[in-house]
């Protein structure tokens, strides 16, 4: 059963970054997007890293063409150490939705951020 844990203030979360808040025993990013708050565990699922610390971007769509369209921006993180982009709001992995990253549901009372874990 999961449980309500406080993480972190609301101010402390910046825009486009992640706080790095430390919840039981793990280490989670609480991200700040226009649509509320987000929180991943700190650990990348490919080899580990700490994914929330890496930059706060968009992707690149595939396309047909040769054009380059540039979306989504603020709504990824793209880890440091191999350059994997997970979406924020679900932790999917974009070049392959089977891997994810953990996520959590977050709750907000006043200032106060929980994470449900
Ligand atoms: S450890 Fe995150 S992409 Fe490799």
């Amino acid at each position: 059963m999961r449980e309500k844990h406080f993480a972190c203030k609301t101010f402390e979360v910046p825009l486009g970054a992640a706080k790095i808040a430390r919840v039981k025993s793990l280490t989670v990013g609480v991200f700040k997007l226009p649509d509320g708050y987000y929180a991943m565990l700190n650990v990348c699922p490919h080899k580990g890293a700490a994914v929330c610390e890496g930059p706060v971007c968009g992707t690149t769509r595939q396309t047909d063409d040769r054009e380059f369209v540039y979306e989504r921006a603020g709504e990824i993180v793209r880890c440091a150490w191999h350059g994997w982009e997970f979406d924020i709001r679900t932790g999917e992995f974009l070049v392959d939705k089977k891997i994810r990253a953990r996520t959590f549901a977050v709750s907000v009372e006043g200032d106060n951020v929980f994470v449900h874990v």
